[in-house]
């Protein structure tokens, strides 16, 4: 470990290049390698850029919406030294959500990768309207009004900038926003402070890391589990990171061979394709011999161990803005980690009783809540206290109150509200069941409902939507499907609901499912009853409303027949 105060310290006092591992290797990317001065002086660069400029102050936020590359590191690590918080946007969103993003973190500035200036060229107006600057990491662009940060890197000192610019204050100001989908409307900014960024990043370590490690970061980094986890932990340990763009199951046991990888990290489904890859005789001559990660299936899991032998396989779960974790240190399989005696003084967490059909935890007749027994599936809730705070999302206490459920146990008491139904067996062994409520997972990204039936509610021939998650066997979470009705005097268009679809909703969001329905069943409380919906599914043979699923090959959404439907859930038909 370089230190043992902070990563973040560390980085922002340059101690890189004073410490005994500046030449060590920090960063190897498409087969180059970057030393941790390199980094650290590529981050005084950007840094130079901007405060030779006044382009920005401490306090300011500066949004960065860049791909898995050194720069997002160099980027992100430059503005932090000049006290900006940054802001990392996902990639995929589209730009309605996108200009959200900028209201909601307050973003006056906004980096992009050169490989994604184009994505935005139909928004770079309304950015300009509101006075948004547009820095792209490239020399020269076509675009008016965007400016060009490498050519000013170029010729900028690769010196620190004065200590003075930033001054750190305090472990709880933000550093950090990163965007989570959430149980509301349009993504939210979940505020991550220094003191967050160290818990996070101690991730390996305390898993038996060490500065031998060298770790395969094939998440994106716009996601607290690549960046803090992934980053922010080889740092911590003074290690080495491979970072790849995208994760591709075919390359991944290759680079894994070629740069001696010993740890990685996942989501289950990364997994799940690994599986799925042709056997190989080699498959177990490696030397990775641990994975960090969430999300991975029992299943799975077996199968994963028999084919690329005894990796130790460390779950870790934590949602980025939530207040506590849970790891699995003995890697039971299909455990999310284990609670003990220590563990309950720290965290105060509870699982109560959950009513699936109103959507909403069961209350007692004095209004509060009830802990389940043991063995039984609740909903994970964490006391909110000035041990385990909640920093809430930037820009909203509406959106910030939702998370916290009141009165639980007590007048005036409040947890946060993971959203996620959990069960602890006999051994404290804590296991994730299902997610409730308005967000599924889809191809490891969140999905809010109430985002996507926005989104469907501007379709002109849909007078109502709901949207949910449906089980697809041998796929990880829930696949997007949505109810909807259709206005009097309309027709159902599948062709341009894909348009509209495939325009304003990034891949992982987009309903792969479309029911037709005549009235839609509200709950007790009048939401929109989801339960049963869920749970019947979407198999054409059980179900008499119209069906239709995403057909990529007709752009449209085409009927989905018995045979359609068998060969989606033979594998088939790509989902
Ligand atoms: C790092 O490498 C540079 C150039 O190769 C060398 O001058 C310097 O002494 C090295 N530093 C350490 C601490 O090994
Ligand atoms: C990987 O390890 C082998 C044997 O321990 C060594 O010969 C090789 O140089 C290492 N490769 C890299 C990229 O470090």
């Amino acid at each position: 470990m370089i230190s043992p105060v902070t990563w973040v310290s560390a980085l922002l006092a340059g101690i890189f290049s004073a410490a005994e591992i500046p030449n060590k290797t920090f960063l190897i990317y498409e087969g180059v390698s970057y030393t941790y001065e390199e980094i650290d002086k590529r981050s005084n660069k950007v840094a130079q850029v901007f405060a030779e400029r006044g382009t920005v102050k401490k306090g300011d936020t500066v949004a960065l919406l860049m791909s898995n590359e050194p720069d997002f590191v160099c980027v992100w690590f430059g503005l932090s030294k000049l006290g900006c918080s940054v802001a990392f946007l996902n990639i995929n969103i589209k730009s309605r959500s996108l200009l959200h993003c900028f209201n909601c973190c307050g973003a006056k500035l906004m980096v992009v990768g050169a490989d994604l200036l184009d994505t935005l060229e139909d928004i770079l107006p309304n950015l300009q309207e509101d006075s948004i600057s547009v820095w792209a990491m490239k020399k020269k662009t076509a675009y008016p009004g965007v400016n060009t940060l490498m050519d000013k890197m170029e010729e900028a000192s690769d010196k620190p900038v004065p200590a003075k610019l930033r001054g750190i204050t305090c472990l709880k100001t933000p550093n950090l926003y990163i965007f989570t989908s959430g149980t509301t409307g349009l993504p939210k900014a979940a505020v991550i402070t220094h003191l967050q960024s160290l818990k996070a990043a101690a991730g390996f370590w305390a898993y038996g890391g060490t500065s031998d490690d060298v770790i395969y970061t094939p998440l994106p980094l716009y996601h607290s589990a690549a960046s803090l986890v992934g980053i922010g932990g080889t740092i911590e340990m003074g290690a080495t990171c491979v970072l790849k763009k995208k994760f591709s199951a075919s390359q991944f046991w290759n680079d894994c061979k070629k740069h001696n990888v010993t740890i990685f990290q996942y989501i289950g489904e990364l997994c799940r394709y690994l599986c799925n890859q042709p056997k190989g005789e080699n498959d177990k001559q490696h030397k990775v011999h641990m994975g960090v990660g969430n999300g991975l299936r029992q299943d799975v899991w077996r199968e994963f161990h028999r084919r690329f032998g005894e990796i130790r396989m460390c779950e870790l779960y934590g949602s980025t803005e939530g207040n506590l974790c849970f790891m699995n240190h003995i890697g039971k399989i299909g455990a999310v980690g284990r609670s003990n005696f220590f563990y309950k003084l720290l965290f105060k967490y509870v699982l109560v009783r959950y009513d699936m059909v109103r959507d909403e935890p069961v209350r007692n007749k004095q209004g509060f809540c009830e802990p389940v027994r043991r063995g039984e599936s609740g909903l994970l809730l964490s006391k909110i206290s000035p041990q385990s705070p909640f920093f809430g999302y930037a820009g909203s206490k509406q959106l910030t109150e939702k998370k916290i459920l009141r009165d639980v146990f007590a007048k005036g008491d409040a947890y946060f509200n993971t959203g996620d139904l959990m069960a602890e067996d006999d051994e404290d062994f804590i296991s994730f069941k299902d997610r409730v409520g308005d967000t599924f997972r889809w191809k490891g990204e969140n999905v809010a409902t109430t985002e996507v039936t926005e989104i469907l509610g501007l379709v002109d021939f849909i007078q109502e939507a709901n949207v949910y998650g449906v089980e697809v066997p041998g796929n990880e979470g829930k696949a997007g499907m949505a109810a909807i009705i259709v206005r009097p005097d309309f027709k159902f268009d599948g062709k341009k609901l894909f348009d509209h679809a495939v325009r304003d909703l990034p891949t992982y969001a987009r309903p792969l499912f479309i029911r037709l329905q005549e009235s839609m069943e509200m709950t007790g409380t009048f939401k929109q009853q989801k339960f049963q919906l869920v749970a019947s599914g979407f198999n054409p043979s059980t179900i008499t409303d119209p069906l239709y699923f995403l057909d990529y090959s007709q752009k449209c959404y085409g009927p989905l027949t018995t045979s359609a439907y068998e060969s989606i859930l033979g594998g088939q038909c790509k989902l």
